[in-house]
């Protein structure tokens, strides 16, 4: 039994919530109690009323959330004035993406607290089930979002992406055929574009054949290829994905400059450092720039857009763990394989294999 924290999300235009009012039920049936902060699921379309009705306490700052819980659930990796709030042996879930961020990983150890992050909760047979939910919505927005940057008025080369009887389509690359680009594929294929699918799994090509009937093409990811089809792109999704690692940059500068002046650049994994040698991490507020004039939109959180329908896929897939690191703290850990792998810190040093590499420095720190 614990006590669980649920702080409100302070990343710019971070709505979603760590924990729905189906999560906060089952908690307390386990004898947990859970302290939400005030107005933390306003923007999920949650009340204060709602959490209180339905058994959690209210409190009127993160610093009282921190000080109180001993499992803090949140959902992107903690910001600056989050981290002195967690202390030695306090448990924190959620999102972190510590390869593309050492510094954060190096500050966190020294705070004490384990930190599991939901990316790297692995199954044995390879899949990240906390990951799968976010990636399936910014697989799905980033082609809703690349057909809008596509549009004239938005800064791109006025392309419809699904064309007109008469009038070709656009043409969408997705780099990537995991859960993101499978998400996005489906979209832009229902809105009527030509879609391309590169991954280096020759499984995943076969599967993504098989499922989509044929409707997409399917390349082998080498550099060369990309080379030669990036020229013809109107939108590009990166969407590659190596567990727990930053990710390679497969599209270079010199690929970009070959491209459309006015295609679009969606780069999904940009939170683990981006595929495309040209992005950066951009915010909701101020999504995209431009380089040699392809548009490249960068956002690290994209599903924060749609907090109602993130937050409750959050909660659906994260609370399983949750209620076991809610019972027993790390010890759930030791007791459950998958959980371990979600381990990113623990007891003052970075644990996990891929953040180890990123930040390049032995264990401890
Ligand atoms: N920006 C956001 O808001 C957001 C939201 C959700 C997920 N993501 C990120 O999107 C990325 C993809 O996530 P996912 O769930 O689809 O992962 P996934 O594991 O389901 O798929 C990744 C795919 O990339 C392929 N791959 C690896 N190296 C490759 C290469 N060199 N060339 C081509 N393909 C390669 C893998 O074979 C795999 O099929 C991750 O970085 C994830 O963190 C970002």
């Amino acid at each position: 039994m614990s006590k669980v924290g649920v702080p409100k999300e302070i990343l710019d235009n971070e709505y979603r919530v760590a924990l729905t009012l189906a999560g906060v039920n089952a908690l307390l049936a386990e004898g947990n109690t859970v302290y939400v902060e005030k107005n933390a699921g306003a923007g999920s379309g949650i009340t204060d009323e709602e959490y209180k009705a339905a058994g959690a306490k209210i409190l009127p700052d993160a610093a009282a959330v921190f000080q109180e819980a001993d499992v803090i659930f949140k959902v992107k990796e903690p910001q600056a004035t989050e981290v002195p709030m967690l202390r030695k042996g306090q448990i924190l879930y959620t999102y972190l993406h510590l390869a593309a961020h050492p510094k954060l990983a190096m500050d966190l150890a020294k705070t004490g607290a384990t930190c599991v992050a939901y990316e790297t909760v692995q199954l044995p047979n390879g899949a990240l089930p906390l990951l799968t939910p976010m990636s399936e919505i910014a697989g799905r927005l980033a082609t809703q979002i690349g057909a809008n940057y596509l549009e004239r008025p938005m800064g791109g080369r006025g392309i419809l992406l699904g064309g007109v009887p008469g009038v070709e389509p656009g043409e969408v690359i997705i780099i990537g055929g995991g859960v993101v680009g499978t998400n996005s594929a489906k979209i832009a294929l229902g809105l009527g574009a030509r879609v391309t699918i590169f991954d280096l799994s020759l499984d995943r090509l076969r599967y993504l054949d098989d499922v989509f009937g044929g409707q997409v093409r399917t390349v082998f990811s080498i550099g060369k290829y990309l080379e030669e089809i990036l020229p013809s792109a109107d939108l590009v999704i990166g969407a590659v994905l190596i567990p727990g690692k930053q990710a390679p940059r497969i599209v270079t500068r010199d690929m970009i400059k070959n491209m459309k002046k006015g295609a679009v650049v969606v780069d999904v994994s940009v939170d683990q450092g981006g595929c495309i040698e040209t992005i950066k991490s951009t915010t909701h507020s101020a999504p995209t720039y431009e380089v040699d004039g392809v548009l490249h939109y960068g956002v690290a959180n994209i599903p924060g857009a749609v907090p109602w329908t993130s937050t409750r896929a959050l909660t659906n897939a994260t609370l399983q763990y949750g209620l076991k690191l809610a019972k027993s703290g790390y010890k759930a850990c030791l007791e459950d394989a998958a959980l371990m792998k979600g381990v990113n810190i623990h007891g003052g040093e970075i644990v996990h294999p891929g953040v180890l590499e990123a930040v390049g420095t032995p264990a401890a720190v």
